[in-house]
């Protein structure tokens, strides 16, 4: 939550800012700000409640025909609100006397150093992070560093903080512990940048660093110094920068879920294509060996929203195979629950930022109980992959809707590639069966091709259901835990209220909320409990429901006739269904988000990453 981006070099500075927040501003958008420094010391800020285009608008004005020479450095934020509302004062950055800075994360206890300093009279704002700025004021005698570190020691909470002080505006520091920031100089040495992900910063740099934590990090223009509590240089480690946005890194879309819906087909044969040797599943570029695979005896899959979602899906499929106990547990619950994690348990956890706290607390909670671990990952370097056992990387890349779409499906395929190595390596598939397997899993890129190349019939049934206030999704097994996934982007981008219900539990109390022309949208693709589906679906008919059954190819359904409304989906094997299905029921909510005129890729009160537990 939050972006921080950092800039000291020859560009113009305030458009080197604005140009980063505009990527950034996934992290968070209900207020941008920035902070320009000059030379001669001179600081300016703006600041503003809003989108980055307000900034924008803002700064332009201000700055048309100034004149004025050209900023040294500067650092940029934009904000998901936590501590303080939505308003200018709150907009970060904070300054207060020589201190100007910009934090992403959390201090729980702001409101204690505020009382042992006597800060309270600096403070304008009703945030944790101004108390920071104030604190390192506070210290702040002539060196920079020893005041940084000092200020770092008292402060409890997560935070990335990037600082500027006045009277050094040609540097910028750094200091962080558990949100991210990473670093990097620019591809002519003349220039160096600091941000929350790579998305701000792949059109300046080609390799970068994640800034260690508790390091204290100085950038200078084309330098980066790193130094430990010891003063000691500390040697970065460097990733090469894979992901271009490019342009506004849309693509020609509308929206960057359009686009990321649409190149689901490619991501997916990628993820499964450089893990595919002679046929057979082969984790080794991932270095995932073969006995992390056999040596468990239960397994534990931990994640939040849409990648809890992708665990709940492969535990349908996952558990029956194997014959494992599997348990999917939502992370920010799992710490609370006393679970039964030891050094028997192997944990998946799944993320896509990598940097979602509750799984991260959950997964450090299981590794501190023994268990093995392989979590699946999409921003190499993130925290969670750091500190992981093992990783195997989605090849989703850069994905900025904050709906989840190809992280979900990368995710899904990711977890059958698994199973289908755990499958065979433990003795239940034989060479031949996860040879077919892997087959079979290949045919779903051209699957959902051919889902998203019918997308009108899918925007038909949006318009159909884009009135309503609730709509119902339900179907059993893994076309319930599909659902799932569907109803939470449409409630996420259309804020239609939606529930996902396993058919079979509606008649236990949930049925009495169906009325006349009440949509629901039953997945029926499961041959083990077609029938069954299909008369839940009747049973929701017979109160006035408006059904929309979403359907394979192969399935036959008795007396038509009866369905008004049937949506055929490509036929695949079984367990796969669920990829043409997460397209459609993204496009559906796709559709509804767009033709009402919503902001797709930013809904109301959400974050990409979600740092904050
Ligand atoms: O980055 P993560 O995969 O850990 O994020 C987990 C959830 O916050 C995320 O999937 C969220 O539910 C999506 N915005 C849903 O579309």
């Amino acid at each position: 939550m939050c972006g921080i981006i950092g800039y000291t070099g020859h560009r113009n500075v305030q458009e080197v800012i604005l140009k980063a927040l505009e990527t950034l501003e996934y992290r968070g958008y209900d207020s941008a700000g920035m902070a320009l420094a000059y030379a001669d010391g001179a600081l300016e800020v703006a600041k503003r409640a809003g989108k980055v285009a307000k900034l924008r608008a803002m700064c332009e004005k201000q700055s048309a025909g100034s004149g004025k020479k050209a900023a040294v450095s500067g650092i940029g934020h934009t904000r998901w609100a936590t501590h303080g509302g939505v308003t200018d004062e709150n907009a970060h950055p904070h300054t207060c006397g020589r201190v100007t800075l910009v934090h992403n994360g959390i201090i729980e206890n702001y409101q204690e150093l505020t009382a042992k300093y006597g800060l309270g009279e600096k403070l304008v704002s009703q945030t944790d992070t101004e108390v920071v700025a104030a604190l390192l004021d506070h210290f702040y005698e002539k060196d920079a560093k020893t005041a940084i570190r000092e200020v770092a020691r008292l402060l409890k909470g997560t935070f990335a903080l990037g600082i500027l002080f006045a009277d050094q505006p040609e540097k910028l520091y750094a200091i962080r512990n558990v949100s991210p920031i990473i670093a990097g100089v620019g591809k002519d040495g003349r220039e160096a940048f600091l941000a929350s992900d790579v998305t701000a910063l792949s059109e300046y740099v080609a390799e970068y660093f994640v800034v260690p934590e508790d390091t204290l990090t100085i950038l200078e223009a084309g330098k980066i110094t790193l130094l430990d509590n010891e003063n000691q240089r500390v040697e970065p480690d460097f990733l090469q920068v894979d992901w271009k946005l490019g342009g506004n890194g849309k693509n020609g879309y509308e929206f960057f879920m359009e686009k990321e819906i649409a190149e689901q087909p490619e991501v997916i044969r990628e993820t499964i294509s450089c893990r595919c040797k002679d046929g057979m599943p082969d984790l080794s570029i991932d270095n995932i060996p073969d006995w992390l695979l056999s040596k468990y005896e239960r397994i534990t899959i931990i994640g939040c929203g849409t990648a809890m979602h992708a665990g709940l899906v492969a535990k349908q499929f996952m558990q029956p195979l194997l014959q494992l106990p599997v348990t999917v547990e939502v992370a920010s619950e799992f710490i609370y629950e006393e679970p039964v994690v030891d050094d028997k348990t192997f944990v998946i956890a799944i993320s896509q930022s990598g940097e979602t706290i509750d799984t991260l607390e959950a997964l450090r909670y299981a590794r501190r109980r023994g268990a093995g671990n392989l979590s699946i990952v999409n921003v190499k370097g993130s925290t969670i992959a750091r500190e992981s056992e093992y990783v195997l990387y989605t090849n989703a890349g850069p994905e900025i809707a904050v709906a989840s779409t190809k992280a979900y499906t990368t995710q899904l395929t990711a977890l059958y590639m698994i199973i289908c190595r755990m499958a065979y390596v433990r003795g239940v598939y034989t060479a031949k069966q996860a040879k077919e397997f892997v087959s079979a899993l290949l045919q779903v890129p051209a699957c959902v091709e051919k889902v998203i190349a019918d997308k009108e019939s899918l925007r038909r049934i949006s318009h159909e259901i884009m009135d309503a206030s609730d709509v119902f999704m339900i179907g059993r097994g893994l076309d319930y835990t599909a659902l799932l996934e569907g109803s939470l982007k449409l409630k996420e981008i259309s804020y239609i209220h939606s529930e996902a219900y396993a058919s079979g539990e509606l008649k236990h109390g949930t049925i009495a909320l169906i009325t006349q022309k009440t949509p629901v949208i039953t997945l029926v693709t499961q041959t083990k409990v077609v029938s069954k589906e299909l008369s839940n679906a009747i049973e929701v008919k017979a109160r006035g429901a408006k059904v929309y059954v979403l359907t394979s190819e192969k399935v036959e359904l008795e007396e038509p006739g009866q369905w008004e409304n049937v949506y055929r989906l490509p036929a695949l094997r079984d367990e796969f269904m669920v990829f043409p299905a997460a397209a459609a029921l993204q496009l559906i909510a796709f559709y509804v988000s767009r033709d009402k005129g919503l902001d797709v890729d930013k809904p109301r009160n959400l974050a990409k990453v979600v740092t904050v537990e």
